[in-house]
């Protein structure tokens, strides 16, 4: 839920399209968090294969969006799609993640589906892999005794946002 990490661990994927310099986090009134992230150009054509959702402004188009519902509930939105991660937690360590590829149902007739289906599979893997990799060694960065937090940076807010929302929790609780 930040763009910052496009500058390093996305560097030759999402950070030509999508620079983490551009995303915007805007407030929230609720247990939520979105972050928006700005094509650097309008898309000439649809990046997938896929037609454009009909009536869709502009940046809506072209931009990238991944939004969060507090703690897990995760979309991300582009001009043709949405991405689904599901989040399953099932131990402080371990999670499992599926992440589903959605499109308009009427899309389903389309003869290379299957093959645009792939397309954006493979897409997927590709980022998120480069995801899991990074999240791997800060996992073990995270366990090492003398870890400490430091500061976020302002394109890392909706970190903070959800850190706000663990506050306004445990509070809750009396915990
Ligand atoms: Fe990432």
């Amino acid at each position: 839920m930040e763009a910052y990490h496009h500058i390093a661990i996305h560097k030759e994927t999402l950070e030509p399209a999508y620079p983490a310099k551009n995303s915007k986090i805007p407030d929230a009134d609720g247990p939520y968090s979105i972050l928006h992230m700005p094509a650097l150009v309008p898309h000439s054509e649809d990046p997938d294969g896929l037609p454009l959702i009909e009536g869709l402004e502009e940046w809506q188009k072209n931009d990238l969006l991944a939004t969060v519902l507090f703690p897990h509930f995760l979309l991300a939105f582009q001009g043709t799609s949405v991405v689904w991660y599901q989040v399953m937690p099932s131990s402080v360590d371990r999670l499992l993640l599926r992440i589903h590829f959605l499109v308009p149902k009427a899309l389903r007739d389309l003869s290379n589906i299957d093959e645009i289906a792939e397309g954006a599979g493979a897409l997927l893997s590709i980022i998120h892999h480069e995801d899991i990799e990074a999240n791997d060694m800060v996992w073990e960065g995270l366990k090492a005794p003398v870890t400490m937090q430091g500061r976020l940076s302002p394109l890392e807010r909706s970190i903070w946002q959800l850190n706000q929302w663990w506050l306004s929790e445990l509070s809750k609780t009396g915990s």
